[in-house]
């Protein structure tokens, strides 16, 4: 049996991959850690939260304490590690929270690992969940591979490239099995509503303008969610210790062109007539320091591990779009905070 610590789960990308893990692996203990910050919401994982083989264990990674008393007792045989702070503008605006968490917690992570796997480093597993951004931003042409050189702009990819810079440094000095994957923009459930897709979706609904920073130009390479999910399961069980995988969708989109569709399918779905919805578009500022184009070269996992994205763009919008039109309490919990009191509902009796 596995016992599996998935930090970062009650977020957006970490809940699914506690699903799929807790799904497809019966046999696994799967131990969701997280903060819960207000990127943390345990009501992603209502539907799992009572298997048997879940747990969950509210925990601030920046507490290095706390992170040595869950590894004396936890005995796990890997971690995938999620849980950051993760969203660009934030960094901008608060540089330090994300040097404390996807540094320090990182490198408290490491360090818990480094002590209590002493011998058993060939056996146990640590995989690092990354970002396409650690490589800074592209011009019109090219893409990133594995062996692009890091060059960070935003605090935000600073502290993940410093974190991966960790990562591999404690697998070439203390040769611990450590895997770290990077992957470009995601998209799809439970996606808290502050990044582009959501937000976007949020306020075409409740008819607000639609913010789009300087003219809408910059480029991202957008992956279904439960594709990143299923790509780190396949990286988890099969990459070679000390390897790098890029995650991607070969499906790059300019924010306007995305917006236009987004509305275009909102029309639609809401019952309104077609450019209705594009005309709460609203051109704004730019984002200082804003990355032109991201785009990911994933040939090394769909060769080696026979992964390839399985939604198409469109598809997967769509999907999304309903998703969040008939989840309409999970939207509105999180954008009037109640989500919080989620936990201690849930939580406290544990
Ligand atoms: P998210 O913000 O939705 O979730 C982050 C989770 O981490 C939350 O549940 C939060 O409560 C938890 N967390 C934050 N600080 C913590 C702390 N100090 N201790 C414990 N838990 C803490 O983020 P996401 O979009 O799901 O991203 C997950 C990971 O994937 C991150 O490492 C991110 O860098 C990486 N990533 C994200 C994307 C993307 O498009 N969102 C793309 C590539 C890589
Ligand atoms: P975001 O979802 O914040 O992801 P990231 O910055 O990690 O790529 O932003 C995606 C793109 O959308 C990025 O180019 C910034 C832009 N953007 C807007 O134009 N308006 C918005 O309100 C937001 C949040 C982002």
């Amino acid at each position: 049996m596995k016992k599996i610590l998935i930090t970062g789960g009650a977020g957006f990308i970490g809940s699914h991959v506690v699903r799929r893990f807790v799904n497809n692996y019966p046999d696994y203990q799967i131990v969701n850690l997280d903060k819960l910050t207000y990127a943390g919401n345990l009501a992603n994982l209502k539907d799992i939260e009572d298997k048997p083989n879940y747990s969950f264990v509210k925990i601030d990674i920046t507490d290095a304490t706390a992170i040595n008393e869950l590894f004396k007792e936890g005995d796990f045989d890997a971690v995938i590690h999620l849980a950051a702070e993760s969203h660009v503008d934030r960094s901008i605006t608060d540089p330090t929270a994300f040097v404390m968490t996807n540094v320090i917690g990182t490198v408290n992570l490491l360090n818990a690992v480094r002590e209590y796997w002493k011998g058993d480093y060939d056996k146990k597993r640590f995989y690092h969940v990354s970002t396409d951004e650690v490589y800074g931003a592209l011009g019109e042409t090219g893409m990133f591979t594995e062996t692009t050189a890091y060059d960070p702009h935003s605090p935000y990819s600073a502290s993940k490239a410093s974190s991966d810079h960790f990562v591999r440094a404690y697998h070439d000095t203390y040769g611990l099995d450590c895997v770290i994957s990077n992957c470009s923009n995601n998209y799809g459930s439970h996606h808290f509503p502050e990044k582009l897709i959501p937000l976007a979706i949020n306020n075409i609904k409740n008819n607000k303008p639609v913010p789009v920073y300087g003219k809408g130009e910059n480029v991202r390479d957008w992956l279904w969610v439960e594709d990143h999910a299923r790509a780190i399961d396949v990286i988890f069980h099969q990459a070679k210790t000390g390897e790098t995988y890029n995650i991607g969708g070969h499906n790059e989109w300019k924010n306007i062109d995305l917006i236009h569709l987004l509305c275009k399918i909102m029309d639609q779905k809401l019952g309104r007539e077609e450019g209705e919805s594009a005309k709460l578009i609203t051109f704004v500022t730019d984002r200082a320091g804003h990355d032109l184009r991201y785009a990911i070269d994933s040939t090394k996992l769909q060769e080696k591990l026979n992964w390839v994205p399985s939604l198409q763009f469109e598809e997967g919008l769509e999907k999304t779009v309903e998703w969040y039109l008939t989840n309409e309490e999970w939207l509105s919990n999180v954008t009037s905070g109640n989500y919080q009191s989620y936990y201690e509902k849930q939580y406290n009796h544990k």
